[in-house]
């Protein structure tokens, strides 16, 4: 049996109707870039995560970035961010001129360990980035605490869990730092078409500000304020995305059920661990991932039975040649080395079917027991 890692096709025929009525519409009226339609959806997605304010982007990696200059931040300024993401989390940091400053991740929930934070704070320190990795909300009350306290601005990285919930605060991802960051490519749990990201926040300086700052600087027509960049989301990435925002809790909800049944049917097994969703979180599972040990041999084995399988992230963050230049070694984040050796991220989508799960499961225990 095949079976995928992602199904975009399934969620294509689902919105296929809706999507294609909505670009016809777009494309007699020719409205490419920003508009009517484009403000639409980040209205909506502003209601969605609970915020005033949302600005569509072209990709989530400009998102982290614009979000970041929107902040004031950049050379000479360091931001703290964890050492086990998608790179592009710091990568914002360093093209934003600043220098990313890794701290090591908790072996549960795979996010930022908050207890490690205070000893990288230093009198350069600017602002905090927690990522909530694979879907799962970082425990944010103690992030925000800590920034309070040391006059730091928290980024949330929501890049993997758009509709997840951090149940002490009964808010949304996104919605409790001063912006919260979206990646939209297109396997994400809302995807586009292509690229795509967006920022929200309560902010409405930073609203007005990031409104321009995407938009070449412009105030006025060819009128240019400030010296801006060109990383609107296209309209038409927008269109898509309405057509999908529907659907998303539904989604989100058919993942949590895959996962449950992945965790009921692996669970138990001491050669394995199951992803853990904290008690304060409402986890949206955009990655399943597990720890298992002699972690290759599975995973050869899975993909040799036809099991697409990645590995969300064979090498941390201060180990990947690009960071050499900050001078960190192996050793230096136990945590993730660690777990960068033994975890396998298993297919995940809203429509796997039962049957899929379990013959994964089953080649899964067959070859540990
Ligand atoms: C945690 C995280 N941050 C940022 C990004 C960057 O988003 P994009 O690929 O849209 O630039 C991603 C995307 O994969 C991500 O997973």
């Amino acid at each position: 049996m095949q079976i995928p890692f992602v199904d975009l096709g399934s969620q294509y025929k689902q919105v296929k109707l809706q999507v294609f009525r909505h670009l016809d519409r777009l494309c007699k009226r020719g409205n490419f870039i920003l508009g009517e339609e484009l403000d639409r959806f980040e209205q909506e997605f502003a209601e969605y995560c609970q915020v005033r304010y949302a600005i569509g982007l072209a990709s989530g990696t400009d998102a982290l970035f614009l979000g970041l200059l929107s902040l004031g931040i950049g050379k000479d300024d360091e931001v703290i961010v964890p050492v086990f993401t998608f790179i592009a989390t710091a990568l914002a940091v360093s093209h934003a001129g600043a220098k990313p400053v890794f701290v090591d991740i908790d072996e549960h929930t795979y996010n930022i360990d908050i207890d490690k934070i205070k000893r990288a704070i230093t009198r350069r320190t600017r602002a905090i980035i927690p990522v909530h990795l694979f879907g799962q909300p970082v425990d944010m009350q103690p992030i925000i605490k800590i920034a309070d306290r040391y006059g730091l601005r928290v980024i949330e990285d929501a890049a993997q869990a758009h509709g997840a919930e951090y149940k002490p605060m009964l808010r949304r991802v996104g919605s409790m730092g001063d912006i919260g960051c979206f990646s939209f490519y297109p396997t994400k749990n809302l995807g586009c078409f292509g690229d795509g990201g967006m920022i929200v926040t309560n902010n409405k300086k930073i609203y007005r500000h990031l409104r321009i700052l995407r938009d070449s600087g412009r105030v006025s027509r060819y009128i240019h304020g400030i010296k801006g960049y060109n990383s609107r989301l296209d309209t038409l990435q927008a269109v898509i995305l309405r057509s999908k925002l529907r659907y998303l809790d539904r989604w989100n909800k058919m993942r949590r059920r895959n996962a449950g049944l992945y965790t009921d049917l692996l669970k138990g097994n001491r050669n394995l661990i199951c992803p853990q969703e904290a008690s304060y979180a409402r986890h949206v599972y955009h990655i399943y991932a597990l720890q298992i040990k002699k972690r290759d041999r599975v995973v050869s084995y899975l993909k040799r039975e036809g099991i697409n399988v990645f590995i969300h992230y064979p090498l941390p963050l201060h180990l990947q040649r690009a960071y050499k230049d900050l001078g960190y070694k192996r050793g230096d984040f136990s945590v993730a080395e660690r777990v960068a050796h033994r975890i396998v991220s298993l297919p995940m989508h809203p429509f796997l079917k039962r049957y899929e799960i379990q013959y994964i499961a089953n080649k899964i225990l067959q070859l540990l027991n």
